[in-house]
């Protein structure tokens, strides 16, 4: 029997189980929003994914939807190339929205896109299964038990993945999910994908906290860095080759939010957070990562990085970790000043 090769070198990453699974993520991963398939193909994308995995990130995550399957043809390639031991590394995508087109059936959470959405996301990955699946969205329109059982069929029956999970979910349909699961012997979801960052708290701080407690549901935090707001670059104005830029229409309400008070007020706090990560000797960057890490609900912080010196820059997020003192949180939180009040629990806390 012939060895396999290692290829992969942990370096300096931390390791988390993904929620209750057994299932081991890097807490940095790196995902193919806007960038992937969209403003960035061919070497890039492989050079990008292969300074993540230099740094110890063995998590990528696309989605069916983005770049209209671009991205996970793009991904799937720079995965091909790079031929890394299948074993080695973890891949998730995400149904729900389709890759663009219009047909009743070729969106939506209903057991047959389910299906079929996964299958051909695979194709365009060039994988023969993803490790774990997950629905972009919930779909009012379909039975909740149709839902499940759909999941369910794509890892029990068909092993086009091991693990599902949830993007954007509430609470109550997450725990509806896992309760339907338990009841008719399917398969529960086990992991969110929600936004999660300084600037965006309340609903992965409050409303989350039951099914954190409950269930140990495992989270891929998106846009840990606002989408590049909390790097810095956008204080000054909108740089040229920068996402606001290249995307304006789908941000239009967020470019336009940060000409007003809002937007100011943001940005003047971004500029108070970069003066505690230049004494802490980082980035304003990795410093708002190194936050979203110090939250142990977060299984992994999924980077976004249109260049592979970005993913550099946010990987020193782990050589900050170890300098948020209790005293520097408190002092990030005075300046952030939007904690979200917990849900009352009338003295019955345990
Ligand atoms: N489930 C969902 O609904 C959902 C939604 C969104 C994202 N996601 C997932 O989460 C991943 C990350 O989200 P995100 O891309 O929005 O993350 P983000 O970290 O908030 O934004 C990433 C973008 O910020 C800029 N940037 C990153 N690091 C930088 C640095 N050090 N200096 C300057 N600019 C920097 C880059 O854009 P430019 O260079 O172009 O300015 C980069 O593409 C996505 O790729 C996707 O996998 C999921």
């Amino acid at each position: 029997m012939s060895a396999v090769e290692s290829k992969f070198d942990p370096k300096d990453m931390i390791f988390r189980h993904l929620g209750p699974t057994g299932l081991k993520v890097s807490v940095l991963s790196l995902g193919g929003w806007l960038t992937y398939g969209g403003s960035q193909k061919g070497n890039i994308v492989k050079e990008c994914l292969e300074t993540a995995w230099n740094h110890g990130i063995n998590f990528f995550d696309t989605a069916e939807v983005y770049a209209n399957g671009q991205s996970e043809v793009e991904m799937g390639q720079a995965l091909k190339e790079l031929a890394w031991p299948r074993d080695e590394y973890v891949l998730s995508t995400k149904v729900f929205f389709g890759t663009g087109r219009k047909e009743p059936n070729t969106r939506g959470l209903s057991r047959k896109h389910v299906v079929e959405g996964l299958k051909s996301s695979l194709k365009r990955l060039q994988q023969p299964y993803v490790d774990i699946v997950l629905a972009h969205r919930p779909d009012v329109g379909t039975p909740m038990r149709e839902v499940v059982e759909g999941f369910t069929q794509v890892i029990r029956n068909l092993n086009l993945a091991y693990y599902w999970g949830t993007s954007e979910w509430s609470a109550t349909q997450i725990m509806e999910a896992t309760l339907i699961a338990d009841k008719y012997n399917l398969i529960a979801p086990v992991v969110e994908q929600p936004q999660y960052n300084a600037f965006h708290r309340q609903r992965f701080e409050v409303e989350y906290a039951p099914i954190f407690e409950q269930f140990g549901y495992g989270t891929t935090i998106w846009s840990p860095l606002a989408s590049g707001l909390l790097t810095g670059k956008y204080n000054e104005g909108i740089p040229e080759d920068s996402r606001f830029a290249t995307n304006k229409a789908f941000f239009e309400s967020t470019i336009k939010a940060l000409k007003e008070e809002e937007g100011q007020q943001k940005i003047a706090k971004v500029r108070k957070l970069t003066d505690v990560a230049t004494r802490l000797g980082g980035t304003v960057a990795s410093l708002s990562i190194a936050w979203c890490i110090k939250n142990e609900n977060v299984s992994t912080v999924i980077l976004g990085a249109s260049k592979p010196e970005q993913i550099a820059e946010n990987c020193k997020a782990l050589q900050l970790l170890p300098k948020l003192t209790p005293e520097v949180l408190d002092e990030i939180e005075k300046i952030l000043d939007n904690k979200p009040a917990p849900s009352p629990d009338y003295g019955r806390k345990r």
